[in-house]
């Protein structure tokens, strides 16, 4: 995600403002600028790529001021270049940015029809010349950041300098952190605590819908309407590793409690209530998918299991043939795919080599290539037709948590994109399809608070040198999902099978040492896995379940269990994962091991 940082300041703030945005570097970015105000006004050094490159174009063309704002960009809206870098600038006002303007779209139009010309492709430039032109009218810098951001939908926090006010900086917030440091004749804005900790251990963390205006020895706040509002300082005894990982003891840990988040942010601006659709990029509606004769999803591991998720759901609610493999199988089975075939690969890095392989593959072929990724011009997505970002924001951890979620959200706008289009899905169906992945981010919120309960339920298991994973349906999935998590950082052997396979052999395996996780709400298949279970049951085996809210038979047979909400069937594998995300995540932490950097594995997997 982008890193944001912002300083008043009785010295020149340059060489404070890049330290900071060294520190912000973990967060992942593919751009980074500076901009100070001084006497001569605003300021700006931007340089595509990594912090090195700014600190070159720095060191041939020096800048200093007292007041500053700095930025590193993870892109979201316009590729990776430097006039879509931050600081985006516009007459006296100079802005840095994390977050979504969902209505920029609309804003650029009426402010080009105007007269404003834009030099970036960015949402965030929008904000800067609506400041300005607000600043024009009021000659009141904080109140024209109000007045503009009141026309702004979306997620931001905003850090703003203004030509005519040298010694002062102005920041909001809404849906997007920001936090004020104190420190001492010098003041902070920030994305990150990380960013200034040297510097203050001080911070206030700003609430959605607060304003700052601060100077280097006052701070004030107030609310939209510019009311003044108070907010109590914290002191933070973190140190810097710890800062970054937000107080979680490792990143994946922080990733599993973003997922609510980032599903909020997948969903962004792409689900039109009113008329029961969903707004894919216009890249990807372009792309017509609709009127393919067949789809074929490619990618790897964790990617690979949103894909199959992927197949039930289109083929579900758009009628449409959907085939899924694993890419390091497809690129040599000679496969068939022609012209009128779609082609989605699935990325988290866009870098994959099996995955880039088969695009390349479809390409030669003809197809339509959809790729869903979560790195912005990344590889996968350059070689696409269209690319469709799950907005996951970087995931540091190498186990797969938060970029699976926003796969499988975002697999599921498509499904209810293509239902609609091909006329399979009805508004009222697609209604409260639309409904349901609207609740998932609280009610996923509910589920992420039963973690100490996982983790009393890890504790048991830590000596089990086998797990069996059992699911129907779009649970089967999840089951391989929650298998490969297991193996991935515990180092223990895990299966994942249907639940209606049992018979097929694996019931052979039950015993009082195998634990068996079973993924089993209410839903068309429920009766059928419960039967399933009775058998382990009667074996002696181990029943670790996910069950809907009230389901008392299912829970009598397990040793444990938590539950899911009573939901929509499709919407239950966001769901179920969580649970299967934090006992894995438990068991590794529990057996010591390095959660976040497993053994033998990357985070990316570039080569064959
Ligand atoms: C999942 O936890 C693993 N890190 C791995 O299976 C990963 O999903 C796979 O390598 C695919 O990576 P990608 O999504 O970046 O293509």
């Amino acid at each position: 995600m982008c890193g944001i940082t912002g300083c008043v300041s009785t010295q020149d703030c340059v060489p404070l403002m890049i330290e900071s945005l060294g520190r912000l570097a973990y967060r992942g970015y593919d751009s980074a600028g500076v901009a100070v105000c001084d006497a001569g006004g605003i300021k700006l050094r931007r340089e595509h790529g990594k912090l090195e490159n700014l600190m070159a174009l720095l060191a041939r063309q020096p800048l200093s001021g007292r007041t500053g704002i700095g930025h590193t960009r993870w892109a979201t809206h316009g590729r990776p270049s430097e006039s879509n870098a931050h600081p985006q600038t516009y007459k006296k006002i100079a802005i840095v940015h994390n977050g979504i303007i969902e209505n920029f779209m609309p804003l650029r139009a009426e402010l080009e029809a105007g007269g404003h010309v834009f030099s970036s492709e960015t949402d965030t430039e929008i904000v800067a010349h609506l400041i300005s032109d607000a600043y024009e009218t009021c000659a009141d810098f904080s109140k024209a950041v109000r007045i503009a951001l009141a026309r702004v939908r979306g997620s931001y926090a905003i850090v703003a300098i203004c030509a005519d006010c040298p010694d002062e900086l102005v920041a909001a917030r809404l849906q997007s952190p920001l936090l004020v440091g104190l420190g001492n004749n010098m003041n902070f804005a920030t994305s990150d605590i990380s960013a200034v900790l040297p510097y203050t251990r001080r911070f206030i963390f700003l609430e959605d819908g607060d304003f700052v205006r601060m100077t280097h020895d006052a701070v004030s706040l107030f609310d939209a309407q510019g009311k003044i509002i108070t907010r109590e300082a914290k002191t933070i005894e973190w140190d810097i590793r710890a800062a970054e990982k937000q107080g979680y003891p490792h990143y994946m840990l922080k990733e599993i409690f973003e997922q609510p988040a980032k599903i909020t942010d997948t969903f962004r601006g792409r689900i039109l209530s009113e008329s029961a659709e969903v707004n894919l990029d216009a890249p990807v509606n372009a792309l017509e998918l609709e009127n393919v004769s067949r789809i074929q999803i490619v990618a790897c591991g964790t990617s690979y299991h949103a894909g199959l998720l992927g197949k039930y759901m289109i083929e579900k609610m758009a009628r449409l043939p959907v085939d899924v493999d694993v890419a390091s199988e497809y690129r040599y089975r000679d496969p068939i795919l022609k012209p009128d075939d779609g082609f989605i690969a699935i990325s988290q890095s866009g870098e994959t080599a099996d995955t880039y392989a088969c695009v390349k593959m479809a390409r030669a072929a003809g197809a339509k290539i959809l790729a869903i990724c979560n790195v912005m011009d990344s590889s996968i997505a350059r070689a696409s037709d269209a690319a469709f970002y799950t907005r996951a924001d970087p995931e540091i951890g190498v186990a797969s948590t938060k970029a699976f979620t926003t796969q499988v959200a975002s697999l599921a706008l498509l499904a209810i994109h293509l239902g609609r289009k091909r006329n399979f899905l009805d508004a009222e169906r697609a209604r409260t399809c639309l409904e349901a992945l609207r609740r998932v981010p609280s009610e996923m919120e509910v589920m992420l608070e039963q973690s100490d309960d996982v983790r009393k339920t890890a504790q048991k298991l830590l000596r089990a040198n086998s797990f069996l994973y059992l699911g129907r349906n779009v649970h089967y999935p999840i089951a391989l999902e929650g298998a490969l998590k297991l193996k991935e950082i515990t180092y223990i052997h895990a299966e994942a099978y249907p639940s209606g396979e049992m018979k097929h052999g694996p019931i052979a395996l039950i015993d009082d040492r195998l634990p068996v996780i079973v993924i089993a709400p209410k839903n068309s298949t429920y009766e059928k896995t419960l039967s399933n279970l009775q058998e382990v049951r009667a074996r002696g085996g181990r029943i670790i379940s996910i069950v809907s809210e009230g389901d008392e038979d299912l829970s009598k047979l397990s040793e444990a269990y938590f539950t899911i909400p009573n939901c929509d069937e499709f919407v239950q594998p966001l769901y179920s994962v969580i649970y299967l995300q934090l006992l894995a995540y438990h068991i590794a932490d529990l057996l010591g091991h390095d959660v976040d950097h497993p053994r033998n594995l990357a985070k990316s997997v570039t080569v064959e």
